[in-house]
């Protein structure tokens, strides 16, 4: 890990870049690549922002209401759009969320990050689902269906023994949701093999359920607003951001009519937009009777060097006499004939319609957002919301490297056995110095430590002191690796005990829902 994100801070936690080792110590200099059948390393979450346009959680944080501690912690470190999710929590509206897990081993601690994330959003009132992504794994990773039907029960009852309640949520395997395949047929309609061959590296050789998977995907996401759009966040590591972009592009793809702010009769790009405004109050706005041409000599005297400047002022000297003034824009994108009249119909004020779009001058951007869903639901549509994302860091394994179902002493299993655990814990790498007179002397490094990360993303639950503490009597010097590791083994043990104790009670609960545990299926 680099060392500028080593600022300290006066928070009550640690620096939150110090209190989480990020596994950059460990993942080496590999590059970023969001590869979601690749390997799941990160060697720099700052990459994440800067070059695919994840955003900081820390930034949203104050809108979340009662925070999970991996929230609290930046486990979650980052998000897409889920702003509208986190008010949906606030204000008790209606939000949804949902996770797919690819039933290719045993379910690790990992994958209890992304369980407990969707158990909390059931808590604060979300619908939940929690998806068995089984034509995945037999797609893209070659499992037999009696392999897949074995960790399927196994994911299931983890997820159930942390708390998913099966009465309010919906736990399904992709294999037997018709609706599922259903909307992903429709999706399929929207996407090419061009864009899957730029997304994910697709080529002649990929099979073609493979793809098919990925449509699977992109319907799995969109399920929960099926019944009535809403709000919907999917928890997940960072490698399936190339999954949730295309989604949200999707989700986009499918709608009625996009909405956009407009100044005239003509379409501009969002720069020229800027522009007009510019002009449009610099001359007076609302108070004035501006005119296409009157922006244009303006612009043409004050902005010229501007980007975009020249097809906007060319744009709006061709407009002549026309006015010009702010609207927002319906453009029709998929609508039926119907739907447009409907819309035509419904927007109130004054309006002017055009072949292809309706502009509305008395209402805002938010209200014709609204109005633009409320008549493609009424007439047929979906009126997807974009679905949003949030991101947690993926642990070091406690060998040092990364974390990695293929190595057992790299990870802890939700099966292993609890003394098993133990000893991992006890065997794992530390931050700690060479020898315990240095380690009083200089402190562990916390950050760079597998089992810190232990505490932190798992044994210290909702208990910040707690975690905070493990972190400063670690870096003061106060805390040696033996008892550390002895604490947290233990702790890991009792967890073991526990988990797998309420999976035992969750067997019976299991098979009384309406799932299908052994598929039929052949090949
Ligand atoms: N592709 C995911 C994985 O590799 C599994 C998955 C399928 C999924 N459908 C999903 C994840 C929908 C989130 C949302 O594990
Ligand atoms: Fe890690 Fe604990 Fe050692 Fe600190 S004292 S380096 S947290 S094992």
């Amino acid at each position: 890990m680099s060392d500028e994100h080593h600022e300290a801070e006066g928070d009550a936690l640690p620096p939150r870049e110090n209190l989480i080792a990020d596994g950059g110590s460990a993942a080496g200099a590999d590059d970023v690549t969001l590869d979601p059948w690749g390997s799941a390393t990160v060697s720099d979450y700052r990459d994440l922002f800067e070059q695919f346009g994840i955003e900081e959680f820390d930034h949203i944080l104050d809108e979340v209401p009662n925070p999970h501690y991996l929230m609290r912690r930046g486990v979650i470190f980052g998000h897409r759009d889920y702003s509208p999710v986190a008010e949906r929590l606030r204000e008790g509206g209606d939000a949804a969320v949902l996770s797919g897990f690819m039933p290719t081993g045993d379910p690790h601690i990992g994958h209890k990050m992304v369980f407990d994330e969707i158990i909390w959003h059931q808590e604060q009132g979300a619908d939940a689902y929690g998806l068995i992504a089984d034509l995945e794994a037999h797609a893209a990773r070659g499992l037999s269906w009696a392999e897949i039907d074995e960790h399927t029960r196994s994911y299931l009852l983890s997820l159930l023994a942390l708390g998913f309640d099966p009465e309010e949520g919906e736990l399904y395997r992709q294999s037997t949701n018709r609706e599922v395949q259903d909307l992903a047929f429709e999706l399929g309609v929207k996407a090419n093999f061009s864009e899957f061959q730029a997304i994910y590296g697709f080529d002649g050789e990929t099979d073609v359920s493979h793809m098919q998977s990925v449509v699977t995907q992109m319907a799995d996401i969109l399920y929960p607003q099926l019944e009535e759009p809403k709000p919907t966040v999917i928890p997940v590591g960072p490698d399936q951001d190339p999954h949730v972009r295309l989604a949200r592009d999707l989700a986009a793809r499918m709608r009625y009519f996009k909405v956009t702010e407009a100044f005239a009769s003509f379409e501009a790009t969002a720069e020229e937009r800027v522009l007009m405004r510019e002009a449009y109050e610099q001359l007076g706005g609302d108070d004035a009777d501006v005119r296409c041409e009157d922006a244009a000599e303006h612009l043409d005297q004050h902005h010229a060097a501007e980007v975009g400047a020249e097809r906007a002022i060319e744009k709006l000297a061709n407009a002549g006499k026309e006015p010009l003034r702010p609207r927002v824009r319906f453009l029709d994108r998929n609508a039926t004939p119907e739907a447009f009249d409907a819309l035509i119909e419904a927007v109130e004020g004054e309006k002017r319609v055009f072949d292809e779009h309706v502009d509305a001058f008395d209402l805002d951007h938010e209200a014709a957002e609204e109005l633009s869903r409320e008549v493609e639901v009424e007439n047929g549509g979906f009126g997807f919301y974009p679905p949003s994302s949030i991101y947690h860091r993926f642990m070091t394994g406690l060998t040092g490297g990364k974390m990695s179902s293929s190595v057992p002493a790299s990870h802890i299993s939700l099966l292993d056995d609890p003394e098993d655990g133990y000893q991992k814990v006890k065997s794992a790498t530390t931050g700690g110095r060479e020898t315990a007179e240095l380690q009083r002397e200089l402190g562990g490094e916390a950050d760079k430590c597998p089992v810190y990360e232990l505490y932190a993303y798992l044994l210290a639950g909702d208990d910040d002191e707690f975690a905070t503490e493990v972190y400063e009597e670690c870096v003061g010097g106060e805390r040696l690796c033996g008892g550390c590791k002895e604490q947290a083994a233990e702790l890991m043990r009792d967890f073991l005990e526990e988990h797998q104790e309420k999976r035992a009670e969750m067997e019976a609960v299991l098979d009384d829902l309406d799932l299908e545990l052994e598929s039929p299926r052949r090949g």
